[in-house]
């Protein structure tokens, strides 16, 4: 059978129930079946499996999709290699499976190859370690306060002072020389060869397929004016730009937070410490490809990084990546300390976790850095500080976190509240007026990653595509009511055509299998979107309906109006005749 029609065949011949059973506990509840949530710290089962929709759907965290979109996530393994391993559970061959392409062959092979060469790498250099010629290395990682069992856990090594050491072992168990060149971990120097890092420890860099991908290594001098850490170049199966040390772990974790820190050490000793969650950027600014690592589950992330002032900015910029995507980040404050694992070893863990337990909204974060900029003493320094603290709260649309936030910061900074509050409300009405608090972050964008930065999803839209979906049978109703010129891009648009002509949500993606990858991947992110409802209560699904449209047509108003007096008058008349039409019965 065809890729392409072995898709929707595959899905027809399995049981969701079965396939999902294999790795989540689920019970019979009314006509669908329930369980414990694996994509989150789940305490009740909100976890729902509907096998007549082959689809799941957990009410808590919002993760919801069909029998390969839950192995994917799962399994951390692509959606061809979802189809292909729930093929072979299916019995049907797939004739065209591109794995079996010449060129797909070679390069996946020659992948698996380096994966097996570093794999052994990192094996040889943990049995260094603890071997005489390791001493150094073993000695070195002990004076960091390193357990046995914590160096096990991330496989750490030693490289011996010895330029061909390793090298000499490779070509022992068979390697050629064309691949090991090609790992990086050798190369010729004055035309002979040897081994690109030599005295120095060895931290493994294991991906969430437990592939070992590249090594970092620090020398052992505690203080090094230059080249402290030195990382495997960038090669066909590592890229240092999306990657995050200890995700391998971290990806695991049952906590609802990750903790973003800076470097490798840091995240072994909070590992160490208990708290399986950290991930460390090896000394790189946190980038968008990053993000959607973290972004694979809804967690929240703590910001960790050094407390000098890269490490500030750091916070800030890492801060304006994850909210944009929509990640809720707070920082875990670690003065006086330079970084978390200085602070761990010096005031040990029952602080750190105490901090944990109590993290800091990254704004509130952000607005207290702000005092170092002014000298407050002077009146015109202090006027602009308590001018940038007012803008900023400008910026927050929520009235009722912007207000909680005005008093914490009023009682943080010392500022007089009642100042504060005057100041704000005049800067708020000067400002172009926000009718509707929801509607100002309806439109929160998120971007996929670098290359469909400018590709947008939208909420509402988003919403309002899986809602429509539920309800085939209001098809001619919903049409008349919403056209598709309303919708946010063409992607929701051609989303609307497939309803209007009747396809089903579950054989969408036959329909989009010749798009580009890109274009795929936000479908994709839009079908698995956050839907917050009970899929077997219609009466709750035509009220979030409503409520979806209403939202479409205030976007729609307010884009129309030309900022004019009279323009918002009718625009605010609009809005409340809006808010009381019920679209959908
Ligand atoms: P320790 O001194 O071992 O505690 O390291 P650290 O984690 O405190 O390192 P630091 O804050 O200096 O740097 C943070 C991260 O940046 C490190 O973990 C490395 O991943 C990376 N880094 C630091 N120095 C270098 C370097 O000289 N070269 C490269 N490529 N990366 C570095
Ligand atoms: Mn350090």
């Amino acid at each position: 059978m065809k890729f392409s029609d072995a898709i929707e065949e595959i899905k027809n011949r399995l049981s969701i129930v079965n396939v999902i059973s294999e790795y989540v506990k689920l019970e019979r509840k009314g006509s669908s079946y329930v369980g414990i949530c694996p994509f989150h710290a789940d305490k009740n089962p909100s976890f729902s499996v509907n096998e007549p929709r082959k689809m799941y759907k957990c009410f808590a965290c919002g993760k919801g999709g069909n029998i390969y979109t839950f192995l994917q996530e799962y399994l951390q393994i692509t959606f061809r290699e979802a189809v292909l391993m729930l093929a072979k559970k299916a019995n049907i061959e797939i004739e065209d499976d591109f794995s079996s392409n010449e060129s797909f062959k070679k390069n996946a092979e020659k992948k698996n190859k380096l994966y097996e060469l570093y794999r052994d790498a990192a094996n040889i250099y943990y049995k260094i370690l603890f071997s005489d010629i390791g001493k150094a290395g073993l000695n070195y990682l002990i004076s960091r306060k390193l357990t046995k069992e914590t160096i096990k856990k991330f496989g750490l090594g030693f490289a011996p002072n010895d330029f061909g050491y390793i090298y000499n072992l490779m070509k022992k168990k068979g390697y050629d020389d064309t691949l090991l060149f090609e790992s990086k971990l050798f190369r010729l120097y004055n035309g002979k060869p040897c081994d690109t890092f030599y005295n120095r420890v060895m931290f493994p860099l294991v991906d969430t397929y437990k592939h070992v991908i590249g090594f970092q290594s620090r020398t052992l001098d505690p203080k090094p004016k230059e080249r402290k850490y030195v990382n495997s170049d960038d090669s066909l199966i590592f890229h240092k730009k999306s990657f995050l040390y200890a995700m391998n772990l971290a990806y695991f974790s049952k906590e609802n937070y990750y903790i973003l820190c800076e470097g490798n050490m840091d995240a072994i000793t909070i590992h160490q410490a208990g708290f399986d969650s950290a991930v460390a950027t090896m000394g790189t600014a946190f980038n968008e490809q990053q993000m959607f690592l973290l972004k694979r589950k809804p967690k929240k992330v703590y910001l960790c990084q050094d407390t000098d002032e890269a490490g500030v900015k750091a916070i800030i910029s890492s801060d304006k990546i994850l909210k944009k995507s929509g990640i809720e980040t707070y920082v875990i404050d670690i003065k006086p300390s330079k970084d978390v694992d200085e602070y761990i070893n010096n005031y040990g863990v029952d602080s750190f976790k105490a901090k944990l337990n109590n993290p800091i909204p990254t704004f509130l974060f952000i607005i207290s850095t702000l005092k170092n900029k002014y000298n407050i003493s002077d009146p015109y320094e202090l006027e602009k500080y308590i001018n940038e603290i007012v803008d900023r709260l400008t910026e927050i649309s929520n009235t009722f976190v912007r207000d909680s936030y005005l008093k914490k910061i009023a009682l943080q900074e010392n500022l007089d509240l009642g100042i504060l509050h005057s100041l704000l409300e005049k800067k708020l009405k000067g400002n172009k007026v926000v009718y509707n608090n929801e509607t100002a972050n309806q439109n929160q964008n998120i971007s996929l990653n670098n290359n469909i930065n400018k590709s947008k999803i939208s909420k509402v839209d988003s919403d309002f595509i899986q809602l429509i979906y539920l309800l085939p049978e209001y098809k001619n109703h919903i049409l008349s009511i919403v056209s598709s010129d309303e919708l946010y891009d063409d992607i929701y648009k051609c989303l609307y055509k497939f309803y209007e002509n009747g396809v089903s949500m579950s054989s969408i993606y036959n329909k989009i299998i010749d798009r580009d990858e890109d274009e795929k991947q936000i479908i994709n992110t839009i079908l698995s979107y956050n839907l917050s409802f009970d899929e077997d209560d219609k009466q709750q699904i035509l009220n979030s309906l409503n409520q979806v449209i209403r939202k479409i047509k205030i976007r729609n108003a307010e884009n129309d109006t030309d900022g004019s007096i009279e323009s918002i008058y009718e625009l605010n008349k609009k809005i409340i005749d809006i808010n009381k039409t019920i679209y959908i019965k």
